[in-house]
């Protein structure tokens, strides 16, 4: 009889975003071409802005219930994502052969590395520790990614450079000078990945 296939948990879904966003940010250190470069950088932002709300909606609220620590994990977390919406709004409207492309790109990957490790480190062990249905948790989570998905491109663009978050100053206020200090303060981010992918039918 086949063993029923172990389900996805929450971690190792995120995890599997992150590495998606990984190897996109890889694919577009190496390439030389316009069209791909074009591409990837939708890819990325479309990935990163997913990632982003998913974890804002479901998954950092539960982390309030995890005493002090649990608490700081999502501030700085929720802070992180506000400096790299900023960089991402920097981003969306420009065009491959915008010569700045590549520097906002190497910082966008930096702060999103900076984020997803602290993830991976510390937010994931606190989500195991939590006594949460990590399991139940992915398939939420992977319900609303399809939902988020729908959405067109222009309407996560609208959303990043007008979104309260980013457009009304916040990230500023919380830490953002420019982009010298945006490198050095925070980075977090958000990665997002293709669901289909990771959460492989259990049948
Ligand atoms: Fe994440
Ligand atoms: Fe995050």
């Amino acid at each position: 009889m086949p063993a029923r296939a172990k389900k996805l948990d929450v971690t190792e879904l995120l995890h599997a975003d992150h590495q998606i966003v990984r190897e996109l940010f890889f694919s577009f250190s190496k390439s030389e071409d316009k069209a791909e470069k074009d591409k990837l950088v939708k890819q990325i932002l479309t990935e990163l802005f997913i990632h982003a709300k998913v974890e804002e909606e479901i998954v950092y609220p539960l982390l309030e219930n995890e005493g002090e620590e649990g608490q700081e994990i999502k501030g700085e977390a929720e802070n992180e994502h506000r400096v790299v919406q900023f960089v991402m709004a920097e981003i969306v409207n420009m065009k491959s052969d915008d010569d700045e492309l590549k520097a906002k790109i190497t910082v966008l990957c930096e702060l999103v590395e900076h984020h997803a490790k602290e993830e991976e480190k510390e937010m994931f062990k606190k989500l195991r520790d939590s006594g949460e249905d990590l399991e139940a948790l992915a398939e939420e989570v992977a319900a609303r990614k399809v939902e988020l998905r729908k959405e067109s491109l222009p309407a996560m663009k609208a959303s990043l450079v007008i979104g309260d978050e980013v457009k009304t100053g916040d990230a500023k206020k919380n830490s953002v000078k420019g982009d010298k200090d945006t490198k050095h303060k925070t980075g977090k981010a958000v990665r997002g990945l293709q669901i289909t992918k990771t959460r492989k039918k259990s049948a």
